[in-house]
């Protein structure tokens, strides 16, 4: 396994061990972030929400997202627009409340070293959706 799959798992693994609210704490800094999306999933059960964060963790502990998962990405953007209504720059703020939010969540192992693999898996997250966002 490379060093960055190592760190970025580590760091998963660590805010949901030290986090148990880690799930809603994303969601309450996406919302204050951007009201207008706290609107759109104000009929979104906790179930609903849970099954998005899984596939948002399964992408970010995906090595290459834009090889494996352009065309789920091309479904999921293309519903998220058409049945939810979800603007492309959501995407942005989501990934960089999930950022912020992994941050202070896995503080015990954070650093430079997790710093950097993660917001690199996030950038590649979010330039597959934006290519995906393209091709809708
Ligand atoms: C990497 C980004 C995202 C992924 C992988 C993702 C994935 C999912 C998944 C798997 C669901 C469950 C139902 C389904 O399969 O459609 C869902 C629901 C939903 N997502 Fe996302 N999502 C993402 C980003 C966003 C963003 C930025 C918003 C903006 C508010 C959003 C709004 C919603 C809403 C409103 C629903 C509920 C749909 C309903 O049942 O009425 N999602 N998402």
């Amino acid at each position: 396994m490379s060093v960055e799959q190592e760190l970025i798992e580590r760091a998963l693994e660590c805010a949901a061990a030290d986090d148990p609210k880690l799930n809603e704490r994303i969601y309450k800094n996406f919302y204050d972030a951007m009201p207008d999306a706290e609107q759109l999933m104000s009929h979104v059960d906790e179930g609903v929400r849970g099954k998005m964060m899984a596939e948002i963790y399964r992408l970010l502990l995906t090595k290459d997202v834009a090889a494996s998962d352009s065309d789920y990405l091309v479904f999921e953007t293309k519903t998220h627009a058409n049945s939810y209504f979800v603007q492309p720059e959501m995407y942005r703020l989501l990934s960089d409340v999930l950022l912020q939010t992994l941050r202070l969540s896995a503080a015990r192992v954070w650093g430079p070293a997790v710093e950097a693999s993660v917001s690199r898996r996030l950038n590649a997250m979010t330039t597959a959706i934006n290519s995906a966002l393209i091709n809708n």
